[in-house]
């Protein structure tokens, strides 16, 4: 499919023409059978994946489904499977693709809801319930009160790890979640270390191994890296793991 006035400007500016092949498919459409379209468009200047999709579904496929929120690395909506990867479509430019060919898929291992659209989000919140992802603490509080001064060291691996978009990539990216449905993955496990460090919360190791210290947990992960190698957040996802396998093996 080509459209026209894209057709023109390549003429026109000697922009070069791309070629994006998208998975589309409605599970909740009974006539919808999985197949493969691709769509022909001009690359302009610093063009995005999230621009090439919105182009191409504003003047070839209103049909397309796809999700995105902040177009700047933040909401972590965008992401899907690119040439093999998973990656987000709003921080990935299409001129990294040297024959200018790219391939996108809905993201694995969450429900697919249609073409490039999955639901990351009650995976989420179900996973953030598992893990018991907030602050456990006996101390009533005191909005009045001055807040407890915490190490700047401290306070900042804490921020680290709370930069976290909830993209879903390391899960995409990771054979165990592909093999073990319940697996919490580097997501939930870097949601307990976040807490483990944090020193407004009170729970014991004994109280983390709980929520993780088994196959669906931090020994669930065979350390193949996955995660880490494709977190947007560049995240230090695997000595986060390492810290809480290290704390559960002592339980
Ligand atoms: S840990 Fe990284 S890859 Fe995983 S959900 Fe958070 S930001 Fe995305
Ligand atoms: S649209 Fe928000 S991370 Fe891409």
């Amino acid at each position: 499919m080509i459209n026209r006035q894209d057709q023109e400007l390549n003429n026109e500016e000697g922009f070069r023409e791309i070629e994006i092949t998208v998975f589309k498919y409605n599970p909740q459409d009974k006539a919808s059978k999985p197949e493969y379209q691709t769509y022909k468009l001009v690359e302009t200047p610093g063009m995005t994946l999230y621009i090439a999709l919105i182009k191409i579904w504003s003047t070839m496929d209103h049909h397309l489904s796809f999700d995105f929120v902040c177009r700047a690395g933040i909401c972590g909506s965008c992401s899907m499977v690119v040439n093999g990867k998973p990656r987000l479509a709003c921080k990935t430019r299409t001129n990294e693709f040297e024959d200018g060919k790219i391939t996108l898929l809905p993201l694995p291992t969450f429900k697919h809801i249609k073409d490039l659209s999955v639901d990351t989000g009650n995976w989420m919140n179900a996973m953030s319930v598992k893990v018991e992802s907030w602050i456990h603490t006996k101390e009533k509080t005191d909005v009045a009160a001055i807040e407890k001064p915490v190490e700047p060291d401290v306070a900042q691996a804490v921020f680290d790890l709370d930069r976290c978009i909830e993209c879903g990539i390391c899960l995409a990216a990771c054979s165990t979640k592909i093999m073990r449905e319940d697996f919490v993955g580097a997501v939930g496990l870097n949601r307990t270390a976040r807490f483990a460090i944090d020193p407004h919360d009170e729970r014991t190791d004994e109280e983390f191994y709980e929520l993780i210290g088994d196959d669906n947990g931090v020994f669930g992960c065979m350390s193949l890296m996955g995660c880490e190698d494709h977190c947007p957040k560049d995240l230090p996802l695997q000595t986060k793991i390492a810290y809480m396998r290290r704390k559960m093996v002592k339980v």
